[in-house]
């Protein structure tokens, strides 16, 4: 895989690029990760790339110029398509969805903002995903991007020393990960708990397993709420019940929640509350 960042700080990315897990990955050949700065695109003397925005207001807009060639200069340093995720508090909020779904491209190029954002044109004309790292508001898109390339990187297959290490962590499978204990067994009159230490795998992981479930339906019962899928569409039946056990499919909450979807959730079925879905799944 290859990643490009278009930013106007790459020196502010570089040390966590090249350290650990990311720094490894680049190393061992499973990931290219390239920084540009924004600057070196402008075609004007004094390399501005940004200016007063039309209508007045505070702030300073990044320019279409140096932004539009830059990605098209970008692009053309390697023949795979990059897949363009432009980092904006206004894009879709990142998710380890979104993360599995980036770590299947062949190329990704980010691009970074700075001061009040980009010149609409930017976005109209290059057509990006429009990514979000929550909803709040950062300095500029670096940080951002530097979240999304982590999270994809240690996706790669190799990525990580452990095989199996991202497939059980927080929602890989829409759940949170089971708590987690190490040496001593007892501290501060806090003891491990005992199943962990009885050696019996089975045991092991069925208690791993309801731990998971439990922890994420106190914490982030939304999760549990996704596993229904996308296609999932409440509706009042023909004769207007309001039983709220089948989509409009006909699949029951039971059979889509097996299906486990990992997609993000538009399920209006959320919106009938947890209880719905645990009263029908108990
Ligand atoms: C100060 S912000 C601009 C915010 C913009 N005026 C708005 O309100 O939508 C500057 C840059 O930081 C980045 N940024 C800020 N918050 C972000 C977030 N939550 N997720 C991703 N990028 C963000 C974007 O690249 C953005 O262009």
């Amino acid at each position: 895989m290859r990643i490009d960042v278009l930013t106007l700080f790459p020196e502010l990315m570089q040390p966590y690029l090249s350290a650990s897990i990311l720094g490894r990955a680049q190393q061992a050949g499973i990931v290219e990760i390239h920084t540009h700065q924004l600057r070196d695109y402008s075609t004007d003397a004094h390399k501005k790339v940004d200016d007063r925005p039309f209508g007045g207001g505070p702030g300073m807009v990044l320019m279409c110029q140096p932004v539009i060639d830059a990605v098209y200069a970008i692009e053309k340093l390697d023949p795979r398509p990059a897949l363009r995720l432009l980092l904006t508090p206004q894009g879709r909020v990142f998710n380890q969805a979104g993360a599995a779904r980036y770590a299947a491209a062949e190329r990704l190029l980010l691009i970074c903002g700075h001061y009040e954002g980009f010149d609409e044109r930017i976005i109209e004309l290059l057509q990006p995903e429009e990514v979000s790292l929550g909803d709040f508001v950062l300095t500029g898109g670096e940080v951002a991007a530097l979240a999304v390339v982590d999270a994809v990187v240690r996706l790669l297959p190799g990525a990580l020393g452990h095989e199996e290490a991202a497939g059980l962590e927080s929602f890989q499978n829409n759940l949170l990960d089971y708590p987690q204990y190490t040496r001593p067994r007892v501290f501060g009159g806090l003891s491990v708990p005992e199943i962990l230490l009885s050696g019996n795998h089975a045991q092991v992981d069925a208690w791993r397993r309801a731990q998971a479930e439990e922890r994420t339906r106190q914490r982030r019962p939304d999760l549990l709420e996704g596993r229904c899928g996308t296609d999932f569409r409440y509706s009042p039946d023909k004769n207007g019940s309001d039983d709220r056990s089948h989509c409009n499919e006909g699949r029951s909450i039971e059979s889509t929640l097996a299906l486990n979807c990992i997609d993000y959730c538009a399920c209006p079925m959320a919106q009938a509350g947890p209880s719905a879905i645990a009263k029908r799944s108990a």
